[in-house]
């Protein structure tokens, strides 16, 4: 039978289906989820929600149909200069801090075949914390990427970089802060090699631009440098939907000047269609994300994002020393902006995740790796402010639940770890399935817990998780009638 309705439904119809569906989702309103979703209430939502409505069906790709789409953007770009201390910077909004990674790449890459067409196999030059969305670069845009160290803090370590130059590199990359644990990368001394070598140097600050630039401005001490005020930095990300509160789909990416920026832009004259000039990788996209933003820039304003900022900063100091005031648990290095990744080494974090969840927390699972143990990052927003204080109560509860189950824990999960283990490394449909089934994920289901799924992928070498991975998401993203 067709999935495809026959008919029409009425609106009421479907308004009550749509919500049905929703009903499943995790209610993000209630202060306690750690990822995601930067809730900032009601209030900016429903600004955003006006202005982005407005705009769903107007198309930014032709700005000559649509002037006041344009005017937005480059206002917004020009704030966003004014904010990053950079005197002729220009940029372009795209849909998300992986749009602006992926453009600032392909703009170092194009730069690097016209200035240095001798380079066959261009390098780019990624300390080990810097996101994933440069890895997917590299492998949209065939680049290798060159992994260097970090210091005992998390942060790059400049003389890795210094080290890691070859011929080869085309950019350098860092991070304003990391993600993984909030702190940010030495820009100005790496901003020193990268001009040294006349190389572009990438400071993504997809997740801390607009918090660090605020603290700046609103003189809260200790606020690091990570802005074109720093000799070398060439681009900027900093991504408006996440600190910024805008809805999804909003980042932008800053050039130090309108030279870096034209080898950003894309523009097509071999096809025999409408004239092709896209700043950014997407063509046709909604302008409702553009006028979300600079609604939210409009309503908050430079006090109301100094203030937001502070009192993120100041929630983020308070759950820092709670966690640390746990006997068994301690954050990873010192974070620099509103986010935290924290570990033990006693108990089992994959554990204290579960224990987490079933009191109704969601922080997000971090795998261990050459430079970290396993940990639980959390991203604090706005509405964390009020739930701080019953956060810090039910860790302590489910770590104290954690020391009690660990040592019964173990002898259980100790033969499905190894069980499962032993299924992935040989992964046939047969082996998929039954592991589908030991883990409850079978089917496109989502497992009731983690902690033996975290477990497993710690274990497991990357190759192994990465195939599994893969096989899950296939079948995840199937129709479930055909899974
Ligand atoms: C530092 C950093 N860079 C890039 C990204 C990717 O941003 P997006 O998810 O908007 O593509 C993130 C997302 O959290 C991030 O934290």
């Amino acid at each position: 039978m067709s999935l495809f309705p026959k008919k029409g439904k009425s609106k009421e119809e479907i308004a009550q289906l749509i919500r049905a569906k929703k009903s499943t989702d995790y209610n993000w309103r209630n202060g306690k989820l750690f990822c995601s979703v930067y809730d900032g209430g009601d209030e900016i939502q429903e600004v955003v929600k006006d202005a982005y409505m407005l705009f769903l069906s107007e198309n930014p790709v032709d700005p000559t149909l649509f002037p006041s789409l344009r005017d937005m953007e480059t206002e917004v770009v020009q704030m966003s200069a004014e904010m990053l201390q950079g005197e002729e910077a220009v940029g372009t909004l795209t849909t998300g801090g992986t749009e602006s990674i992926l453009l600032a790449v392909k703009t170092a890459k194009n730069r690097a075949k016209l200035l240095h067409p001798e380079i066959t196999q261009p390098e780019i030059i990624l300390p080990y914390t810097v996101h994933s969305a440069f890895f997917k670069a590299c492998d949209y845009f065939d680049i290798k990427p060159i992994i260097t160290g970090l210091t005992e803090e998390y942060k790059a370590d400049p003389e890795a970089i210094q080290k890691a130059i070859t011929p080869n590199t085309i950019m350098i990359a860092a991070s304003a802060p990391s993600y993984v644990f909030g702190v940010v990368d030495p820009i100005a001394e790496i901003g020193k090699i990268a001009e040294a070598h006349d190389l572009p140097f990438h400071v993504d600050a997809c997740i801390g631009g607009i918090v660090l630039s605020f603290n700046r401005i609103g003189n809260l001490p200790e606020t690091p440098s990570f802005d074109f005020s720093n000799n070398g930095v060439t681009s900027i990300s900093m991504d408006w939907h996440k600190y910024g509160y805008a809805a999804k789909g909003c980042s932008v990416l800053m050039h130090v000047n309108r030279d870096y920026r034209k080898f950003q832009f894309f523009v097509c004259t071999e096809w025999t269609g409408y004239t092709l000039v896209n700043p950014t990788i997407l063509s046709t996209k909604s302008g409702g994300p553009i006028a979300g933003c600079w609604a939210a820039i409009q309503y908050l304003g430079m006090d109301g994002y100094v203030q937001l900022s502070k009192d993120q900063m100041a929630t983020t100091k308070k759950i820092i020393k709670g966690i640390n005031a746990i006997e068994d648990l301690y954050v990873m290095g010192k974070p620099e902006v509103s986010l935290l990744s924290f570990t033990s080494d006693s108990i089992s974090v994959y554990d204290l995740m579960d224990a987490m969840v079933d009191r109704g927390w969601f922080l997000q699972f971090q795998l261990s790796s050459d430079y970290s143990k396993a940990n639980l990052h959390m991203t604090i927003a706005k509405a964390h402010k009020e739930t701080a204080d019953q956060f810090l109560l039910d860790l302590a509860e489910a770590v104290k639940q954690v020391q009690k189950k660990s040592l019964l824990k173990k002898v259980g999960s100790k033969a499905t770890v190894k069980t499962a283990v032993a299924l992935a490394n040989n992964l046939s449909p047969d082996n998929f399935n039954k592991l589908g089934k030991l883990l409850g994920f079978s089917n496109g289901k989502v497992p009731e817990t983690f902690a033996t799924v975290n477990e497993i992928m710690d274990t497991l070498p990357d190759a192994t998780v990465k195939n599994t991975l893969l096989e899950y998401f296939n079948d995840f993203y199937t129709y479930k009638e055909k899974r």
